[in-house]
This record gives C-alpha cells, sequence and structure tokens, in this order.
C-alpha cells in the first residue's frame, strides 16, 4: 500500500494552541503534575510544558491497545507504570489523541484510586465520532474528523511521530 499524507493541522496552528492551553493551565492551578500517555502524547507534553511559568513535575506511563494498524482491538495493557506517586497532587493525564475513549476511560480509573488532589485530562486531537467509551475531557486541542492522522506523536506502524504537523494518512493500492 501507498501511505500518503496530507496536512490537516499545521505547526504554528498546533503551537498557538498549545500555547493557549498553557496559558488556561496556569491560570488555574499552582503546580501540576504532567503524565503523558507512551508514546504518543510526548511531544504535546514537552510543547506544553515548554509554555507553562508553574512548577511543573512529569511522569509517563505506556499502555498499549492492541494491534499496529488503524484501529484499536479495545483491550488495554498496562506496560509500564508510574514512577511517583500521585497522591495530593494536581495530576493532568496528557493524551495524543482520544478515539474511541476506551485507553483514557481505563486510564483514569486506575488513576483515580491513586489519591490525586485532582485528576483532569487533557489531549491534542479529539474524533469524537468515533467514541465508544464515554470519556469527559478538560480541554481539548482541536476536534478532528473521523480520519487517520499522524504526526506531532502519533503514528501510524510506528512510523511519523516526528512529522512537525498533524497529517491526514491516506493508504492506497499501489
Ligand atoms: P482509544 O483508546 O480508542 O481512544 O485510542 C487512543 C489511542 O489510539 C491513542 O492514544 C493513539 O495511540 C491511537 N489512535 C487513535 N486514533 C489515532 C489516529 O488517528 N492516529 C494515530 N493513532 C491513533
Ligand atoms: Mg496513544
Amino acid at each position: 500500500m501507498k501511505e500518503t499524507i496530507s496536512v490537516l493541522i499545521s505547526k504554528e496552528d498546533v503551537e498557538k494552541r498549545i500555547g493557549e492551553m498553557a496559558a488556561e493551565i496556569d491560570a488555574k492551578y499552582e503546580s501540576v503534575h504532567l503524565i503523558g500517555i507512551l508514546k504518543g502524547s510526548v511531544f504535546f507534553l514537552c510543547e506544553l510544558a515548554e509554555r507553562l511559568t508553574i512548577p511543573v513535575t512529569m511522569d509517563f506511563i505506556s499502555v498499549s491497545s492492541y494491534g499496529d494498524g488503524t484501529s484499536s482491538s479495545g483491550i488495554v495493557k498496562f506496560n509500564k507504570d508510574l514512577d511517583d506517586s500521585i497522591e495530593g497532587k494536581n495530576v493532568i493525564v496528557v493524551e495524543d489523541i482520544l478515539d474511541s475513549g476506551r485507553t483514557l476511560s481505563y486510564v483514569k480509573s486506575v488513576l483515580e484510586g491513586k489519591g490525586p488532589a485532582n485528576l483532569s485530562i487533557i489531549t491534542l486531537l479529539d474524533k469524537p465520532e468515533r467514541r465508544v467509551v464515554p470519556v469527559e475531557l478538560d480541554m481539548t486541542g482541536f476536534v478532528i474528523p473521523d480520519e487517520f492522522v499522524v504526526g506531532y506523536g502519533l503514528d501510524y506502524a510506528q512510523k511519523y511521530r516526528n512529522l512537525p504537523y498533524i497529517g491526514v494518512l491516506s493508504l492506497t493500492e499501489e
């Protein structure tokens, strides 16, 4: 299959929006503990953290919903747990994209049991048309249509994470 990528959201627009999100977080909290979901959220988390002026700590978890292709199977597995306690902290879970909602609803239920002062969820992208499990988001970068996107941390079979923009991936017969 031939893989073609067309720009959906430019680097400029992504960066501008992340700046707005950081300003909102700055205004709301005195300090935050960011939890990134590996690997997709890394680019977003770094950009966001860079723009925050309040004290920031961070940790990462890794979960996988099976499959290397363009849709997830629904089974969520924890591959890497938190390094640090989140008890009493202002926790913000940072995710690249909310699709079916399975990953975030699972992660949220696990983290809620660990005693954070509060727990909010932010995602760079949201594909509401694809939702299977409801998830309440505290902040969203962009609501996008039901397309498979890559770049800015998002991958297709582990490729394209490093693209400096969000692009729609199309697969066509060669
Ligand atoms: P969910 O559990 O179905 O909400 O899936 C969330 C995860 O699926 C994300 O963290 C991504 O890793 C992956 N995913 C969902 N949609 C896309 C997409 O359009 N491009 C790349 N990865 C995606
Ligand atoms: Mg992910």
